[in-house]
Protein backbone atom coordinates (compact mmCIF):
# COMPACT_ATOMS: atom_id res chain seq x y z
CA UNK A 1 0.00 0.00 0.00
CA UNK A 2 1.00 3.80 -0.58
CA UNK A 3 0.59 4.44 3.12
CA UNK A 4 2.97 5.80 5.81
CA UNK A 5 3.13 4.30 9.58
CA UNK A 6 4.10 7.52 11.41
CA UNK A 7 3.24 10.96 11.00
CA UNK A 8 6.60 12.68 11.29
CA UNK A 9 6.96 10.86 7.83
CA UNK A 10 4.92 13.55 5.95
CA UNK A 11 7.35 16.15 7.70
CA UNK A 12 9.01 18.35 4.58
CA UNK A 13 9.15 16.90 0.77
CA UNK A 14 7.31 19.91 0.27
CA UNK A 15 6.58 21.22 -3.28
CA UNK A 16 7.89 23.75 -5.34
CA UNK A 17 5.31 26.37 -6.94
CA UNK A 18 6.16 28.60 -10.07
CA UNK A 19 5.31 32.12 -8.50
CA UNK A 20 3.64 34.33 -10.85
CA UNK A 21 5.89 37.61 -10.54
CA UNK A 22 5.55 41.50 -12.04
CA UNK A 23 6.29 41.79 -15.85
CA UNK A 24 4.10 39.02 -17.27
CA UNK A 25 6.26 35.84 -17.50
CA UNK A 26 9.63 37.57 -18.18
CA UNK A 27 12.38 37.77 -16.27
CA UNK A 28 13.77 34.74 -14.09
CA UNK A 29 11.89 32.22 -12.39
CA UNK A 30 10.41 32.51 -9.05
CA UNK A 31 9.50 29.43 -7.48
CA UNK A 32 8.01 29.18 -3.85
CA UNK A 33 8.87 26.19 -1.76
CA UNK A 34 5.42 25.39 -0.10
CA UNK A 35 6.41 24.71 3.45
CA UNK A 36 2.84 25.18 5.05
CA UNK A 37 1.98 21.65 3.29
CA UNK A 38 4.56 20.22 5.57
CA UNK A 39 2.30 17.59 7.85
CA UNK A 40 2.28 20.14 11.18
CA UNK A 41 1.60 23.25 8.61
CA UNK A 42 5.01 25.02 8.83
CA UNK A 43 8.89 24.75 8.18
CA UNK A 44 9.45 24.23 11.44
CA UNK A 45 8.43 20.45 11.06
CA UNK A 46 11.39 20.15 10.32
CA UNK A 47 13.26 21.19 13.11
CA UNK A 48 10.94 20.19 15.68
CA UNK A 49 11.48 16.15 14.77
CA UNK A 50 15.43 16.66 14.15
CA UNK A 51 16.12 17.96 18.02
CA UNK A 52 14.04 16.19 19.02
CA UNK A 53 15.54 12.80 18.02
CA UNK A 54 19.22 14.43 18.16
CA UNK A 55 18.39 15.05 22.25
CA UNK A 56 17.02 11.06 22.51
CA UNK A 57 20.51 10.29 21.06
CA UNK A 58 22.25 12.45 23.26
CA UNK A 59 20.31 11.12 26.15
CA UNK A 60 19.20 14.37 26.96
CA UNK A 61 15.21 13.82 26.24
CA UNK A 62 14.35 10.22 28.01
CA UNK A 63 10.79 8.45 27.68
CA UNK A 64 8.16 9.95 29.62
CA UNK A 65 10.29 13.71 29.73
CA UNK A 66 8.82 16.93 28.77
CA UNK A 67 10.08 18.80 25.75
CA UNK A 68 9.78 22.87 26.51
CA UNK A 69 10.49 25.56 23.83
CA UNK A 70 10.14 29.47 23.79
CA UNK A 71 8.62 29.44 20.56
CA UNK A 72 6.12 32.42 18.54
CA UNK A 73 4.18 29.13 18.04
CA UNK A 74 5.65 27.35 14.64
CA UNK A 75 8.47 25.50 16.18
CA UNK A 76 5.78 25.18 19.23
CA UNK A 77 3.83 23.49 17.09
CA UNK A 78 6.37 21.08 15.58
CA UNK A 79 7.71 19.93 18.65
CA UNK A 80 4.43 19.43 20.16
CA UNK A 81 3.18 17.33 16.87
CA UNK A 82 6.32 15.26 17.49
CA UNK A 83 5.67 15.04 21.09
CA UNK A 84 2.83 13.91 20.77
CA UNK A 85 3.71 10.88 18.45
CA UNK A 86 6.12 10.04 20.59
CA UNK A 87 4.67 10.35 23.65
CA UNK A 88 6.46 13.35 25.27
CA UNK A 89 4.75 16.11 27.38
CA UNK A 90 5.33 19.44 25.62
CA UNK A 91 5.53 22.88 27.11
CA UNK A 92 5.31 25.85 24.90
CA UNK A 93 6.19 29.31 26.03
CA UNK A 94 4.73 32.61 23.99
CA UNK A 95 4.37 36.11 24.19
CA UNK A 96 0.65 37.10 24.42
CA UNK A 97 1.37 38.83 21.10
CA UNK A 98 0.96 35.58 19.25
CA UNK A 99 -1.78 35.18 16.99
CA UNK A 100 -4.89 32.95 19.08
CA UNK A 101 -4.94 30.65 16.15
CA UNK A 102 -1.60 29.62 16.75
CA UNK A 103 -2.21 28.81 20.55
CA UNK A 104 -5.06 26.84 19.56
CA UNK A 105 -3.19 24.73 17.79
CA UNK A 106 -0.58 24.30 20.38
CA UNK A 107 -3.32 23.06 22.82
CA UNK A 108 -4.87 20.75 20.04
CA UNK A 109 -1.72 18.72 19.77
CA UNK A 110 -2.09 18.68 23.64
CA UNK A 111 0.80 21.02 24.31
CA UNK A 112 0.89 23.49 27.45
CA UNK A 113 0.84 27.11 26.19
CA UNK A 114 2.44 29.59 29.38
CA UNK A 115 2.17 32.91 28.24
CA UNK A 116 4.79 35.84 28.69
CA UNK A 117 4.83 39.27 28.61
CA UNK A 118 6.28 40.19 24.33
CA UNK A 119 7.96 43.82 25.73
CA UNK A 120 10.64 42.59 28.41
CA UNK A 121 14.52 43.36 27.62
CA UNK A 122 16.47 39.54 27.22
CA UNK A 123 17.99 39.88 30.60
CA UNK A 124 14.49 39.56 32.29
CA UNK A 125 13.27 36.87 34.18
CA UNK A 126 10.06 36.73 32.45
CA UNK A 127 11.76 36.71 28.87
CA UNK A 128 10.54 33.86 27.09
CA UNK A 129 14.02 32.49 26.57
CA UNK A 130 14.86 32.16 30.46
CA UNK A 131 10.78 30.75 30.94
CA UNK A 132 11.68 28.41 29.05
CA UNK A 133 14.92 27.46 30.23
CA UNK A 134 13.78 28.08 34.21
CA UNK A 135 10.29 25.65 33.55
CA UNK A 136 12.49 22.99 31.65
CA UNK A 137 15.16 22.87 34.54
CA UNK A 138 12.56 22.59 37.22
CA UNK A 139 10.58 20.21 35.56
CA UNK A 140 11.51 16.24 35.91
CA UNK A 141 12.93 15.10 33.09
CA UNK A 142 12.50 18.41 31.07
CA UNK A 143 14.50 19.48 28.11
CA UNK A 144 14.48 22.82 26.46
CA UNK A 145 15.28 22.80 22.95
CA UNK A 146 16.54 25.90 22.57
CA UNK A 147 15.90 26.59 18.72
CA UNK A 148 17.98 29.84 18.53
CA UNK A 149 21.18 28.37 19.29
CA UNK A 150 20.69 24.40 18.57
CA UNK A 151 22.95 22.70 16.49
CA UNK A 152 19.81 20.35 15.01
CA UNK A 153 18.32 23.40 13.61
CA UNK A 154 20.39 24.41 10.95
CA UNK A 155 21.02 20.98 10.43
CA UNK A 156 17.63 19.88 10.19
CA UNK A 157 18.27 22.11 6.76
CA UNK A 158 21.08 21.07 5.70
CA UNK A 159 19.84 17.74 5.28
CA UNK A 160 16.34 18.19 4.01
CA UNK A 161 15.30 21.21 2.68
CA UNK A 162 18.73 22.03 0.98
CA UNK A 163 18.95 18.57 -1.05
CA UNK A 164 14.85 18.75 -1.61
CA UNK A 165 15.21 22.18 -3.70
CA UNK A 166 18.37 20.63 -5.02
CA UNK A 167 17.01 17.89 -7.01
CA UNK A 168 13.72 19.76 -6.82
CA UNK A 169 15.46 22.37 -10.15
CA UNK A 170 17.76 19.71 -10.87
CA UNK A 171 20.47 21.77 -9.36
CA UNK A 172 19.04 24.74 -11.93
CA UNK A 173 18.95 26.99 -8.51
CA UNK A 174 20.56 30.00 -8.51
CA UNK A 175 19.14 32.54 -5.91
CA UNK A 176 17.41 30.88 -2.36
CA UNK A 177 15.86 33.68 -0.45
CA UNK A 178 14.47 32.98 3.06
CA UNK A 179 13.51 34.92 5.93
CA UNK A 180 15.52 34.97 8.88
CA UNK A 181 14.05 34.34 12.38
CA UNK A 182 16.32 31.98 14.29
CA UNK A 183 18.80 31.48 11.11
CA UNK A 184 18.09 27.93 10.99
CA UNK A 185 16.01 27.76 7.74
CA UNK A 186 18.70 29.93 5.85
CA UNK A 187 21.71 28.98 7.52
CA UNK A 188 21.44 25.03 6.94
CA UNK A 189 19.96 25.41 3.37
CA UNK A 190 22.05 28.14 2.45
CA UNK A 191 24.88 26.03 3.16
CA UNK A 192 24.30 23.11 1.41
CA UNK A 193 23.35 24.69 -1.54
CA UNK A 194 26.37 26.60 -1.51
CA UNK A 195 28.76 23.59 -1.11
CA UNK A 196 26.88 21.51 -3.58
CA UNK A 197 26.66 24.02 -6.24
CA UNK A 198 30.38 25.20 -5.76
CA UNK A 199 29.75 28.41 -4.03
CA UNK A 200 27.87 29.47 -7.01
CA UNK A 201 24.10 29.90 -5.36
CA UNK A 202 23.66 33.25 -3.99
CA UNK A 203 21.78 33.15 -0.66
CA UNK A 204 19.70 36.10 0.46
CA UNK A 205 17.79 37.33 3.34
CA UNK A 206 14.48 38.70 3.37
CA UNK A 207 14.03 40.97 6.36
CA UNK A 208 11.07 43.25 8.23
CA UNK A 209 12.34 46.79 7.77
CA UNK A 210 13.27 47.79 11.34
CA UNK A 211 15.06 44.23 12.34
CA UNK A 212 18.70 44.65 13.21
CA UNK A 213 19.37 42.01 10.88
CA UNK A 214 18.92 44.27 7.80
CA UNK A 215 20.93 47.09 9.49
CA UNK A 216 17.36 48.36 11.09
CA UNK A 217 17.19 50.40 14.27
CA UNK A 218 15.71 47.28 15.66
CA UNK A 219 12.25 48.60 16.31
CA UNK A 220 8.98 46.19 16.89
CA UNK A 221 7.43 45.24 13.66
CA UNK A 222 4.36 43.26 12.53
CA UNK A 223 5.76 40.08 10.48
CA UNK A 224 5.44 37.61 13.25
CA UNK A 225 8.67 35.18 13.75
CA UNK A 226 10.66 36.69 11.36
CA UNK A 227 13.94 39.32 11.82
CA UNK A 228 14.86 40.14 15.07
CA UNK A 229 13.95 43.30 17.07
CA UNK A 230 15.88 44.82 19.81
CA UNK A 231 13.95 45.99 23.22
CA UNK A 232 15.01 49.27 24.19
CA UNK A 233 16.08 48.11 27.70
CA UNK A 234 18.08 44.98 26.24
CA UNK A 235 21.94 45.72 27.46
CA UNK A 236 23.54 42.85 25.46
CA UNK A 237 21.80 41.93 22.31
CA UNK A 238 22.34 37.82 21.43
CA UNK A 239 22.24 36.89 18.00
CA UNK A 240 21.04 32.94 17.75
CA UNK A 241 24.01 30.74 17.03
CA UNK A 242 21.59 28.96 14.07
CA UNK A 243 22.70 32.06 12.22
CA UNK A 244 25.41 31.60 10.67
CA UNK A 245 26.13 34.67 8.70
CA UNK A 246 28.95 33.17 6.73
CA UNK A 247 26.67 31.49 4.25
CA UNK A 248 23.95 35.17 3.85
CA UNK A 249 25.22 36.96 0.53
CA UNK A 250 23.00 39.72 1.47
CA UNK A 251 20.16 40.66 3.92
CA UNK A 252 17.03 42.70 2.22
CA UNK A 253 14.64 44.87 4.26
CA UNK A 254 11.27 44.43 3.30
CA UNK A 255 8.56 47.24 5.01
CA UNK A 256 6.17 45.81 6.88
CA UNK A 257 3.10 47.39 4.37
CA UNK A 258 5.43 45.43 1.65
CA UNK A 259 5.29 42.35 3.19
CA UNK A 260 1.53 42.59 4.15
CA UNK A 261 0.29 43.96 0.82
CA UNK A 262 2.29 40.76 -0.78
CA UNK A 263 0.34 38.14 0.92
CA UNK A 264 -3.16 39.53 0.03
CA UNK A 265 -2.32 39.81 -3.43
CA UNK A 266 -0.63 35.98 -3.30
CA UNK A 267 -4.04 35.33 -1.99
CA UNK A 268 -6.50 36.65 -4.42
CA UNK A 269 -4.31 36.46 -7.58
CA UNK A 270 -2.73 33.41 -7.21
CA UNK A 271 -4.63 31.15 -4.65
CA UNK A 272 -2.01 30.54 -2.26
CA UNK A 273 -2.49 31.23 1.35
CA UNK A 274 0.57 32.08 3.37
CA UNK A 275 1.88 33.88 6.48
CA UNK A 276 3.13 37.39 6.69
CA UNK A 277 6.88 36.13 6.40
CA UNK A 278 6.28 34.34 3.31
CA UNK A 279 5.12 38.04 2.05
CA UNK A 280 8.24 39.24 3.18
CA UNK A 281 10.46 36.81 1.56
CA UNK A 282 8.01 37.23 -1.78
CA UNK A 283 8.80 40.96 -1.51
CA UNK A 284 12.41 40.45 -1.09
CA UNK A 285 12.57 37.68 -4.14
CA UNK A 286 10.47 39.70 -6.40
CA UNK A 287 13.79 42.53 -5.60
CA UNK A 288 16.08 39.52 -6.51
CA UNK A 289 14.25 38.47 -9.79
CA UNK A 290 14.71 42.21 -11.09
CA UNK A 291 18.42 42.06 -11.35
CA UNK A 292 18.74 38.90 -11.84
CA UNK A 293 19.43 37.85 -15.34
CA UNK A 294 16.61 35.95 -17.15
CA UNK A 295 18.01 32.52 -16.80
CA UNK A 296 18.26 33.00 -13.22
CA UNK A 297 15.93 30.37 -11.38
CA UNK A 298 14.89 31.86 -7.76
CA UNK A 299 13.59 29.40 -4.79
CA UNK A 300 11.87 31.35 -2.28
CA UNK A 301 10.91 29.80 1.26
CA UNK A 302 7.09 30.17 2.23
CA UNK A 303 7.86 29.35 6.24
CA UNK A 304 3.62 28.77 6.64
CA UNK A 305 0.11 29.00 6.15
CA UNK A 306 -2.03 31.99 5.99
CA UNK A 307 -4.87 30.16 7.86
CA UNK A 308 -2.62 31.15 11.18
CA UNK A 309 -3.18 35.13 10.79
CA UNK A 310 -6.89 35.31 9.56
CA UNK A 311 -7.00 37.88 12.54
CA UNK A 312 -4.88 39.85 11.51
CA UNK A 313 -3.11 40.10 7.42
CA UNK A 314 -6.34 39.35 5.90
CA UNK A 315 -8.58 41.03 8.37
CA UNK A 316 -9.26 44.81 6.88
CA UNK A 317 -10.33 46.65 10.52
CA UNK A 318 -7.01 44.80 12.01
CA UNK A 319 -4.64 46.59 9.09
CA UNK A 320 -6.96 50.20 8.87
CA UNK A 321 -6.47 50.28 12.82
CA UNK A 322 -2.71 50.06 12.63
CA UNK A 323 -2.49 52.51 9.52
CA UNK A 324 -1.99 49.49 6.82
CA UNK A 325 -5.17 50.37 4.82
CA UNK A 326 -7.52 53.36 4.60
CA UNK A 327 -10.88 53.02 4.93
CA UNK A 328 -13.22 53.05 2.36
CA UNK A 329 -15.62 55.88 3.32
CA UNK A 330 -15.21 59.01 2.00
CA UNK A 331 -14.56 62.17 4.01
CA UNK A 332 -11.51 63.07 6.41
CA UNK A 333 -8.83 60.66 7.54
CA UNK A 334 -6.91 61.01 10.99
CA UNK A 335 -3.67 61.13 8.68
CA UNK A 336 -5.27 64.30 6.91
CA UNK A 337 -5.25 66.30 10.46
CA UNK A 338 -1.63 64.93 11.03
CA UNK A 339 -1.02 66.63 7.18
CA UNK A 340 -2.43 69.31 8.53
CA UNK A 341 -1.16 70.18 11.47
CA UNK A 342 0.57 73.39 12.05
CA UNK A 343 2.78 72.57 14.74
CA UNK A 344 4.43 69.83 13.81
CA UNK A 345 3.72 67.15 16.99
CA UNK A 346 6.36 63.92 16.61
CA UNK A 347 6.14 61.73 19.08
CA UNK A 348 8.15 62.13 21.89
CA UNK A 349 9.99 58.53 22.85
CA UNK A 350 11.82 58.19 26.31
CA UNK A 351 13.41 54.75 27.24
CA UNK A 352 11.76 53.09 30.47
CA UNK A 353 15.40 53.45 32.10
CA UNK A 354 15.09 57.14 32.25
CA UNK A 355 15.24 58.83 35.34
CA UNK A 356 11.58 60.38 36.55
CA UNK A 357 13.72 63.34 36.99
CA UNK A 358 15.25 63.28 33.34
CA UNK A 359 11.84 62.32 32.41
CA UNK A 360 9.75 65.28 33.99
CA UNK A 361 12.52 67.47 32.76
CA UNK A 362 12.11 66.49 29.02
CA UNK A 363 8.53 66.99 29.21
CA UNK A 364 8.54 70.39 30.41
CA UNK A 365 11.12 71.29 28.00
CA UNK A 366 8.77 70.14 25.85
CA UNK A 367 5.23 71.20 26.72
CA UNK A 368 3.81 72.82 24.01
CA UNK A 369 0.09 73.57 25.24
CA UNK A 370 -1.72 70.43 24.49
CA UNK A 371 -1.68 67.58 26.59
CA UNK A 372 1.68 66.36 26.93
CA UNK A 373 2.46 62.23 26.58
CA UNK A 374 5.81 60.74 26.21
CA UNK A 375 5.85 57.18 24.97
CA UNK A 376 8.52 54.70 25.97
CA UNK A 377 9.05 52.18 23.49
CA UNK A 378 8.51 48.43 23.83
CA UNK A 379 5.58 46.29 22.85
CA UNK A 380 2.33 45.77 24.86
CA UNK A 381 -0.42 43.11 24.56
CA UNK A 382 -3.19 43.41 22.51
CA UNK A 383 -6.01 41.04 23.30
CA UNK A 384 -8.56 39.25 21.59
CA UNK A 385 -11.43 41.46 20.90
CA UNK A 386 -9.27 44.57 21.22
CA UNK A 387 -7.75 47.33 19.10
CA UNK A 388 -4.71 46.51 18.15
CA UNK A 389 -1.92 48.84 19.04
CA UNK A 390 1.69 49.71 18.20
CA UNK A 391 4.06 47.21 19.71
CA UNK A 392 6.43 49.94 20.38
CA UNK A 393 4.17 51.76 22.78
CA UNK A 394 4.39 50.28 25.88
CA UNK A 395 2.59 52.90 27.94
CA UNK A 396 1.95 56.84 28.58
CA UNK A 397 4.47 59.65 30.66
CA UNK A 398 1.90 62.30 31.34
CA UNK A 399 3.60 65.88 32.81
CA UNK A 400 0.49 66.05 35.39
CA UNK A 401 0.21 62.72 36.60
CA UNK A 402 4.41 62.00 37.10
CA UNK A 403 4.42 65.41 38.54
CA UNK A 404 1.60 64.37 41.11
CA UNK A 405 2.91 60.61 41.40
CA UNK A 406 6.14 62.76 42.32
CA UNK A 407 4.38 64.90 45.12
CA UNK A 408 2.81 62.64 46.73
CA UNK A 409 5.72 60.33 47.27
CA UNK A 410 4.40 57.09 44.64
CA UNK A 411 7.58 57.83 42.43
CA UNK A 412 10.66 58.74 43.65
CA UNK A 413 12.85 61.18 41.31
CA UNK A 414 15.82 58.36 41.46
CA UNK A 415 12.96 55.56 39.67
CA UNK A 416 12.95 54.27 36.16
CA UNK A 417 9.70 56.13 34.85
CA UNK A 418 9.13 52.89 33.56
CA UNK A 419 7.67 51.86 36.91
CA UNK A 420 5.15 54.48 36.72
CA UNK A 421 3.69 54.45 33.38
CA UNK A 422 -0.18 55.23 32.70
CA UNK A 423 -2.02 53.48 30.05
CA UNK A 424 -0.78 53.61 26.41
CA UNK A 425 -2.89 56.43 24.74
CA UNK A 426 -5.54 55.73 22.22
CA UNK A 427 -3.92 54.99 18.98
CA UNK A 428 -5.56 55.67 15.23
CA UNK A 429 -4.36 54.27 11.96
CA UNK A 430 -3.86 57.12 9.72
CA UNK A 431 -6.48 56.02 7.15
CA UNK A 432 -9.79 55.49 9.21
CA UNK A 433 -12.24 58.04 9.61
CA UNK A 434 -11.18 61.03 11.43
CA UNK A 435 -14.92 61.24 12.93
CA UNK A 436 -15.06 58.08 14.34
CA UNK A 437 -11.82 59.07 15.79
CA UNK A 438 -13.04 61.92 17.17
CA UNK A 439 -15.50 60.60 19.00
CA UNK A 440 -13.65 57.33 20.23
CA UNK A 441 -11.33 59.84 21.33
CA UNK A 442 -14.21 61.89 23.30
CA UNK A 443 -15.30 58.78 25.14
CA UNK A 444 -11.64 57.66 26.23
CA UNK A 445 -11.38 59.80 29.06
CA UNK A 446 -7.86 61.38 27.37
CA UNK A 447 -7.22 64.56 24.64
CA UNK A 448 -4.73 63.18 23.18
CA UNK A 449 -4.16 60.01 20.82
CA UNK A 450 -1.07 58.12 18.80
CA UNK A 451 -1.47 58.14 15.10
CA UNK A 452 -0.04 54.85 13.29
CA UNK A 453 1.28 54.42 10.45
CA UNK A 454 2.35 51.23 8.44
CA UNK A 455 2.36 50.18 12.43
CA UNK A 456 4.59 53.02 13.43
CA UNK A 457 3.84 55.92 15.68
CA UNK A 458 3.88 58.87 13.27
CA UNK A 459 2.45 61.81 15.90
CA UNK A 460 0.71 62.85 18.30
CA UNK A 461 -2.85 64.73 17.41
CA UNK A 462 -5.59 65.99 19.99
CA UNK A 463 -9.23 66.52 19.79
CA UNK A 464 -9.06 70.30 17.83
CA UNK A 465 -6.98 69.12 15.75
CA UNK A 466 -8.98 66.23 14.35
CA UNK A 467 -11.77 68.53 14.21
CA UNK A 468 -10.77 71.00 12.64
CA UNK A 469 -10.07 68.63 9.22
CA UNK A 470 -13.79 67.94 9.24
CA UNK A 471 -16.08 69.74 7.17
CA UNK A 472 -17.64 72.85 8.70
CA UNK A 473 -20.85 71.48 10.07
CA UNK A 474 -19.23 68.61 11.49
CA UNK A 475 -15.99 70.55 13.19
CA UNK A 476 -18.45 72.97 15.37
CA UNK A 477 -20.03 69.72 16.86
CA UNK A 478 -18.78 70.21 20.41
C1 LIG B 1 6.41 31.88 9.95
C2 LIG B 1 7.90 31.89 10.09
N1 LIG B 1 8.62 32.57 9.21
C3 LIG B 1 9.96 32.62 9.28
C4 LIG B 1 10.65 32.00 10.28
C5 LIG B 1 12.15 32.10 10.33
O1 LIG B 1 12.79 30.89 10.16
P1 LIG B 1 14.14 30.57 10.91
O2 LIG B 1 13.85 30.57 12.38
O3 LIG B 1 14.56 29.24 10.45
O4 LIG B 1 15.12 31.63 10.58
C6 LIG B 1 9.92 31.30 11.22
C7 LIG B 1 10.57 30.71 12.36
O5 LIG B 1 9.96 30.45 13.38
C8 LIG B 1 8.52 31.23 11.13
O6 LIG B 1 7.78 30.56 12.03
Amino acid sequence: MDAHESVTELIGNTPLLRLRMPGGGRGPAVYGKLEYLSVGGSVKDRIGLRMIEQAERDGLLLPGGTVVEASSGNTGLGLALVAATKGYRAVVVVTDRVSGEKVAALRAFGAEVVFKPAGVPREHPEHPFNAAARIAEETPGGWCAGQYDNPANPEAHYLTTGPEIWRQTEGRITHLVSCVGTGGTISGTGRYLKEVSGGSVQVIGADPASSVYSGGDGRPYFIEAAGHWRHPETVEDVWPRSYHQDVVDRVLPVADRDSVLTVRRLAREQGLLVGGSSGTAVAAARQVAAEAPEEAVVVVILPDSGRQYLSKYFDDTWLLRLGFLDGDESGARVGDAVAATVRERPVPYLNGRTTVADALAALQNRRDGGEQAVLPAGPCPAGPGRRPTAPELAGSVVLDGLRAAVETGRAALGDPVGDHLAAPLPQFGSGEPAEAALAELADSGVDTAVVLHDGHAVALICSAELRACLPVGKSRRP
